[in-house]
């Protein structure tokens, strides 16, 4: 509940993707094809005892859209070379308010930060 969804869903309308996007927890990935870039929003909270590394995800990653990754350890070999990792962190004492902390791995997700 640290506000991972909420993010994607953010992230969703800044690409102008008019469909609801819900939790992609039982499906794994969720694709949204109708924005300005296509979204896969994947949530890999089932695989926490593995597996990850069976579903094909480097297609994903080498395309053309953008990928947002719930629970990112549980990539395991999957994980890309370069990415911007998001960490989130819930106040104790303030239930409406978030941290969010980017941090840059690859050149051009140093670049993009700069420009944000
Ligand atoms: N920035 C925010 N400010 C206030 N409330 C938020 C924020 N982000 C999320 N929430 C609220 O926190 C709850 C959980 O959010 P969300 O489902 O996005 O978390 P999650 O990290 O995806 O959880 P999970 O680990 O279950 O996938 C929701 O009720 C949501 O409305
Ligand atoms: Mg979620």
């Amino acid at each position: 509940g640290a506000g991972k969804t909420s993010f994607t869903k953010g992230l969703a309308k800044g690409l102008g993707i008019t469909d609801y996007v819900k939790s992609p927890t039982f499906t794994i990935v969720r694709e949204y094809r109708h924005g300005r870039l296509p979204l896969y929003h994947m949530d890999l909270y089932r695989l926490e005892d593995g597996g990850a590394e069976d579903l094909g995800l480097e297609e994903y990653f080498e395309g053309d859209g953008v990928s947002v990754v719930e629970w990112p350890d549980f990539l395991g070999l999957s994980e890309p070379e370069t990415y911007l990792m998001i960490h989130f962190q819930k106040d104790d004492n303030e239930d409406t308010t978030r941290h969010l902390e980017f941090v840059p791995f690859g050149q051009h997700y140093e670049n993009l930060l700069e420009s944000l």
